[in-house]
């Protein structure tokens, strides 16, 4: 099994700037959802901000990837490829992920807006991802292991009857865009490694509307729901810490 890295202080302070870069860039995306604008105006928009403050997007390029973001609209899940053909329209909700390297340690968040006004489901499905996450970060603490963090999203999201995605998982974060653990976003708890200060995770829930089931599309990269309803996601990196977990995917006020 690989080992799982400890952060030292100054790898620390590292992460803090490329999260405080990659959460900037996820907000200007996010400002960017409107009708009539396109993913890949936003994808370009990502890509020179996370230049101007020094770092290098961590997607473009990662596996193929022909991105610096990856925004997924509607019933798509995770890793949509920007194109001037997706024009957003009033009512959809689009999911931008974001990710930054900064004197080698990566950043990686993500985040579902609203383009205009949606439907109150929507806005629901959009408001039940992002607390499953700090449902979940309850137990990123000392004293709980990796499976805690995730039963904490699954009980939470099914609640509310939604389902969490299975096929992808949240991950160890650092000096790799992706290291371990795994933090899948279901299952039973107290399994998987012990938390321990200095670990950096990035906590991903992807949930949908309907069934957890997906599938890839033609591109090799865009997931999809398997029914067609709707997708969100939402995710930081954060550290572990002797007390509460410190979100590093912040940005600056
Ligand atoms: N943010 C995604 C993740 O957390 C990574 C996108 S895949 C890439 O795993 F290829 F686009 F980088
Ligand atoms: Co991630």
């Amino acid at each position: 099994m690989e080992l799982i890295s400890i952060k030292s202080p100054s790898e620390i302070e590292k992460m803090r700037r490329a999260g405080r870069i990659t959460a900037a860039a996820r907000a200007l995306a996010g400002k960017m959802v409107l009708p009539g604008v396109t993913t890949l105006e936003i994808d370009t928009a990502v890509r020179k901000f996370i230049r101007s403050q020094g770092g290098e997007p961590s997607f473009l390029g990662y596996a193929g990837y022909p991105g610096s973001a990856c925004i997924s609209v509607n019933d798509e899940v995770i890793h949509g490829i920007p194109s001037k053909k997706v024009v957003l329209k009033e009512g959809d909700i689009v999911s931008v992920d974001v990710g930054a390297c900064v004197d080698g340690f990566h950043g990686d968040c993500a985040a579902t807006y609203p383009c205009g006004k949606v439907s109150p489901e929507a806005e629901r499905l959009i408001a039940v991802t992002e607390q499953s996450f700090w449902e979940g970060i309850k137990f990123a603490r000392v004293g709980y292991r990796v499976s805690d963090i995730s039963h904490a999203v699954q009980q939470y999201v099914e609640a509310q009857g939604f389902s969490l995605v299975r096929d992808y998982v949240g991950h160890g974060v650092g000096a790799k865009l992706h290291e371990p653990p795994e933090v899948p976003n279901f299952g039973p708890a107290g399994h998987g490694p012990r938390l321990m200060a200095g670990m950096t995770l990035a906590v991903e829930p992807m949930v949908n509307q309907g069934t957890w089931e997906v599938k890839v599309m033609k591109d090799g990269w865009t997931v999809k729901t398997l029914d067609g309803k709707l997708a969100a996601h939402y995710e930081n990196s954060i550290l572990i810490t002797d007390g509460e977990p410190e979100i590093l995917t912040v940005a600056e006020e």
